[in-house]
């Protein structure tokens, strides 16, 4: 044990004597402002170490072959988009034509109204990360089929496992039976917390079939509201 513990000129006195020196010689340095988290070292460490396996993962999927013919017919593929450190994730299923073209998640109509979603919650785009379950186009937008999907289950599984969100929201069936590994409805998935590694899980509707059904914008605000909730976001 430290004897000299707990009084003036201890342990913790010479810390604060140093820090004070420090501060006194970054403030004549013209340095006058400085993170005020706690631990917000490590915390940067931890996010570029996500950063840098998200980077990786992405080089694999770029160069992924194992569905030749959505390989060949893709334009780019779409490995998602947001911060690695995102507390919030949202899955949905497939690239569209929009998205092939500009390799980026949910930019056509259903992204628009996937955005419009996230800031009614008043959450910004940025904030959130943004993947499918597949990384490229199916041919005329259709589902993706079963083989596809254990194709690419090791690239989004590991992207989650990367990000290790607090939430994820899987938008519509595909997204939802292919992280849960179960062949339930979305009706019957929806308004349930499931658990995902170490990510609470949510389910709701895709915003295409919004698009194509409006009045069941109701229930996915509803299923909005529960999320956030346990996000803590006052809405
Ligand atoms: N639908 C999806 O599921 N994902 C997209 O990126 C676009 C539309």
């Amino acid at each position: 044990m430290d004897g000299n513990a707990g009084t003036s000129g201890t342990r913790g006195g010479g810390r604060k004597r140093a820090l004070k020196q420090k501060l006194e010689s970054l403030a004549s340095a013209g340095v006058s402002d400085l993170p005020k988290q706690r631990g917000a070292k490590p915390q940067r460490a931890a996010a570029a170490t996500r950063i840098r396996s998200l980077d990786i993962l992405r080089e694999e999927v770029a160069a992924c072959r194992l569905c030749e013919p959505l390989a060949k017919a893709r334009t780019h593929t779409v490995f998602g988009v947001g911060p690695a450190t995102a507390r919030l994730c949202f899955l949905g299923e497939a690239p569209g034509a929009d998205e092939d073209a500009s390799g980026e998640p949910f930019v056509g109509r259903a992204g628009q109204l996937l955005t419009k979603i996230i800031e009614s919650c008043t959450l910004s785009r940025e904030e959130v990360y943004i993947l499918n379950v597949l990384k490229c186009r199916p041919p005329d937008n259709r589902r993706p089929l079963p083989e596809e999907t254990a194709n690419c289950r090791g690239y989004f599984e590991k992207q989650l496992e990367i990000i290790a969100p607090e939430f994820i929201c899987c938008l519509g069936t595909t997204a939802a039976q292919a992280l849960l590994q179960t062949d339930e409805t979305i009706g019957a998935l929806r308004k349930r917390w499931f658990s995902w590694k170490s990510s609470q899980v949510i389910c709701t509707y895709h915003p295409s079939y919004l698009l194509r059904n409006p009045p069941a914008k109701r229930d996915v605000w509803d299923d909005m509201k529960l999320l956030m909730a346990k996000l803590g976001v006052q809405l």
